[in-house]
């Protein structure tokens, strides 16, 4: 799929998503989404991934020594200025997760909310998050799914979903489960440490996992 493909299907949203996104999973679950990242502490260099409009990078960022919010799109990174200009410590920069320039080891704290489930390919943007975060650095994954929820109510999701946000990406959206999810994050590298799936109108599944430090690497490094 070429960049600008990729990067075009969220940026038609980008003035729209907020309202659209509370429509299909619910503002109760955004909003406890948004508690349960504000009650993380001492994130210290932050990437951001995936960040949109900036909605969690605010909770975050209370907490971090500094948060680079990166977004594919150049119309979502317009729309996150306004929520985060009072933030002195957040920047907002174009980057595509699965290939980034960043020199290995840059970060504290890797957050990506809901972009695993929307990427082309989430094993990619795993492994380069772990390859940016420092050793022992933590990863926060969120991601929206309908997993655990009975047919009819994936029906009334999905249905809310066609109606805003119209055909999913060519590539297709995952409702992982938090099994699949876990064995993805720990399959690159990770220990899991909190896994838990919060609900609303739709699920969400919460994970923190903290990089591995292999001693292969260690030897490749010194
Ligand atoms: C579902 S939205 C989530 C936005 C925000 N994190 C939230 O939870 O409200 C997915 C975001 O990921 C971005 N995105 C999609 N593919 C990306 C990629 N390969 N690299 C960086 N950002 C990407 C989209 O532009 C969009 O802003």
């Amino acid at each position: 799929m070429s960049e600008f493909k990729k990067e075009r299907y969220w940026s038609k949203y980008a003035l729209t998503y907020d309202n659209y996104t509370e429509y299909v999973v619910g503002k109760s679950l955004r909003r406890s989404l948004l508690k349960r990242l504000s009650e993380e502490h001492d994130l210290g260099e932050v990437i951001e991934l995936g960040c949109g409009t900036g909605y969690f990078t605010k909770a975050i960022a209370k907490n971090a020594h500094h948060v680079l919010a990166t977004d594919l799109s150049d119309e979502m990174l317009e729309a996150a200025k306004v929520p985060l200009e009072e933030f002195q410590n957040v920047t907002l920069q174009k980057v595509d997760c699965e290939s980034t320039s960043y020199p290995s080891g840059n970060f504290d704290t890797v957050l990506m909310a809901n972009l695993l489930h929307v990427v082309e390919d989430p094993l990619k943007a795993l492994t380069e998050s772990r390859r940016i975060l420092k050793d022992g650095g933590l990863l926060i994954v969120v991601s929206y799914t309908d997993y655990g929820m009975n047919w009819f109510e994936k029906m009334q999701i999905g249905i809310r979903y066609l109606l805003t946000f119209g055909m999913p990406p060519l590539w297709g959206l995952r409702n992982f489960s938090p099994d699949e999810l876990q064995s993805l994050v720990e399959g690159v590298g990770f220990d899991v440490e909190e896994l838990q799936l919060m609900r609303g109108n739709a699920r969400a599944i919460f994970l923190k996992g903290k990089k591995k430090v292999y001693q292969e690497e260690r030897n490749r490094e010194s």
